[in-house]
């Protein structure tokens, strides 16, 4: 791509305008494979995720929004090792009292390199420390990637897929399934610094944010899929105005619902430590519930592979072969913080509704083991949750 070509794509800040209409012309374009135009009433969202703080408080949201309908969850390693990952998901589900969401387990390290954990940040369980008891509920059998298949696959066009952890599972699935970037309604990822606002600099080195940084072979692979591609990175997630300081824990500490004690708590173990809690990933899951919130831009990004000083940093490209990415650029942080603290603090309705085809019930050995007042059970068992 031409310098001036980039530089018109940046100057492309109309709110997701182009990302719309080349949504549409998916819809559109025959692919030779059914697609199907029926809108589902609420739209269908997969979870890849690395819990970890701020991933956990993205699934708080999520279950705490009505208008999205949480199929299942992936895991991969990251923050923690992909079982702790793992662990997470299902020991915050649990708590929440929800059972019919399936978590399965995805890659234990990036492609091509060793993990590098974050728990010096995340705590020794990946969630600060909260106590939550160890999950009951099995895993989903399959791995993440044939998870993801399956469920995209049997909703073409219908399933946007929320990644908030490094994207190796999702690599693999795109690998393994190469119809897939296709069929999905779009990919909505936390990761990269793009220079686009004073914020978008490095987390994990000067310039590399942690996700992309961890498998950046991943992203590239990812990045190129074809796919429609939402990025929100650390220009958006390091702005101020998007962060919880001690005023905002105030206000969860002074909820009385299970989602509002465990927010309080996770929050608190970063604001401690940091000043402010960043929520990285639940500004990604917010794109699917107010894309109004972000002002994106469309560009070809390139992700750089090789090791050393520069490895994991995204950049902008002037390359004419990188396909348009849809890159956060500017968010109204005050709103999002209203969302995000209204959806944590209400009280879920019977309407809530998640899981889908892989849904199950529980099975009479996991049964007896549940209290049918999870939280309640949660709360009393465990200190560090008593209010
Ligand atoms: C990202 O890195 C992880 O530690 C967070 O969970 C988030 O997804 C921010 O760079
Ligand atoms: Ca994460």
């Amino acid at each position: 791509m031409k310098k001036s070509k980039v530089r018109d794509c940046l100057l492309t800040t109309d709110k997701c305008h182009s990302a719309r209409s080349e949504e549409s012309k998916r819809d559109s374009s025959p692919i030779g494979l059914r697609m199907t135009k029926r809108v589902a009433k609420h739209p269908q969202v997969i979870l890849d995720m690395d819990p970890g703080i701020d991933d956990a408080l993205a699934l708080l949201l999520a279950l705490n929004s009505p208008e999205i309908q949480i199929l299942g969850i992936s895991t991969v390693a990251g923050n923690a090792s992909v079982e702790m990952t793992s662990a997470n998901a299902r020991r915050v589900l649990e708590y929440m009292g929800v059972t019919n969401i399936p978590v399965a387990m995805g890659a234990a390290k990036p492609l091509e390199h060793p993990l590098v954990n974050a728990l010096s940040y995340h705590g020794s369980d990946g969630l600060g420390e909260c106590g939550l008891p160890s999950p009951m509920l099995s895993l989903h059998p399959a791995k993440a990637w044939d998870f993801i298949a399956q469920l995209v696959s049997g909703a073409p066009g219908e399933i946007t897929l929320v990644a908030t952890g490094p994207l190796t599972n999702v690599a693999h699935a795109f690998k393994l399934h190469p119809e897939l970037p296709k069929f999905l309604t779009k990919l909505v990822f936390m990761g990269g610094a793009y220079g686009l606002t004073p914020y978008g600099k490095g987390n994990q080195t000067p310039l590399a944010e942690f996700n992309i940084w961890q498998d950046p072979e991943a992203a590239y692979i990812v990045l190129n899929s074809g796919a429609v591609i939402y990025a929100v990175g650390l220009d958006v997630s390091t702005n101020p105005t998007t962060c919880l300081n001690n005023q905002h824990l105030e206000q969860l500490k002074a909820g009385h619902t299970p989602a509002a004690r465990l927010a309080a708590q996770l929050a608190e173990y970063v604001i401690k430590r940091h000043g402010r809690c960043e929520l990285h990933d639940p500004l990604a899951l917010a794109v699917l519930l107010d894309t109004s919130l972000f002002n994106f831009i469309s560009v070809p990004v390139e992700i750089v592979t090789r090791d050393g000083w520069d490895r994991g940093i995204t950049h902008i490209s002037p390359s004419d072969s990188s396909q348009l990415i849809h890159v956060a650029a500017g968010v109204d942080g005050a709103r999002f913080l209203k969302l995000f603290l209204s959806r944590i603090l209400r009280t879920p309705s019977n309407t809530t509704h998640h899981s889908g085809p892989f849904a199950r019930p529980i099975i009479p050995s996991e049964a007896k083991n549940l209290d049918p007042s999870l939280s309640l059970r949660v709360t009393k068992t465990t200190s560090k949750l008593e209010k």
